[in-house]
């Protein structure tokens, strides 16, 4: 019954989603399409509690296998809300990260077993795949160094670069694991011909 379309972004910390989807939805939107712009963990108001939860500061003692729930609590209620009925109504929806990234923190970055992140997942996603997942590829640490300063630390961020550096090779390696979903972009190119490849790439499914 689906007839919309679910595109995802992936990337370490500040590699340019959400820069490029900003340009994405202009990009649909002028050609007419409907957009749904939402992102993860969030996208719904119980979704985004949860985000808050896992990110503050103050809940340093969070344990890794209580995040990673709270990650797939917070997408259940997304994907039940905004991601399904949207995608059921013909509708494209661009989503901030997804799936991938539990695998590439919760997975890669703090060493939870990834049989286990899929487990709680089916449960969660409800059947829901993208159609397609841009990699933003950039070396972690040019990464984090464009984005300091932009919107203060967080939780997460405040982690040291060998994490960063272990979601980084994480996301390496789903990129070859599933080379029909996720296209890898050179994410240290100029914004507009990233934009641009992306571009094409949607010409050819829409
Ligand atoms: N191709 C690019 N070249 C140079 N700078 C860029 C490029 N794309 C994005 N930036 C800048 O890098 C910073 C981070 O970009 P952006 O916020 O889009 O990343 P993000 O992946 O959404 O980060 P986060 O993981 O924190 O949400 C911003 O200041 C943005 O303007
Ligand atoms: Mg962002």
């Amino acid at each position: 019954m689906k007839n919309g379309k679910f595109i995802t972004f992936e990337g370490t910390d500040g590699s340019g989603k959400t820069t490029q989807i900003k340009l994405l939805e202009e990009y649909l939107k002028n050609k007419g399409y409907e957009v749904v712009l939402s992102r993860e963990p969030g996208g719904t108001k119980v979704s985004e509690l949860i985000r808050d939860l896992i990110l503050d500061p103050a809940n340093t003692e969070i344990d890794p296998l209580t995040e990673m729930i709270l990650y797939a609590a917070s997408r259940a209620q997304h994907i039940a809300q905004i991601i399904k009925p949207s995608i059921e109504a013909g509708k494209i929806v661009i989503c901030d990260r997804f799936v991938d990234s539990s695998y590439a923190y919760q997975g890669f970055g703090r060493g939870i077993d990834l049989r286990l992140i899929a487990d709680v997942n089916r449960v969660a996603i409800d059947g829901i795949s993208p159609d397609i997942t841009f990699f933003l590829d950039i070396d972690p640490e040019t990464a984090i160094k464009r984005r300091i300063n932009a919107t203060g630390a967080d939780r997460i961020e405040q982690e040291k670069l060998d994490f960063h550096k272990r979601v980084y090779e994480g996301y390496k390696k789903m990129s070859l694991l599933f080379p029909d979903r996720i296209m890898t972009i050179d994410a240290e190119k100029p914004m507009d011909e990233i934009s641009s490849q992306i571009n094409e790439y949607i010409d050819t499914i829409l």
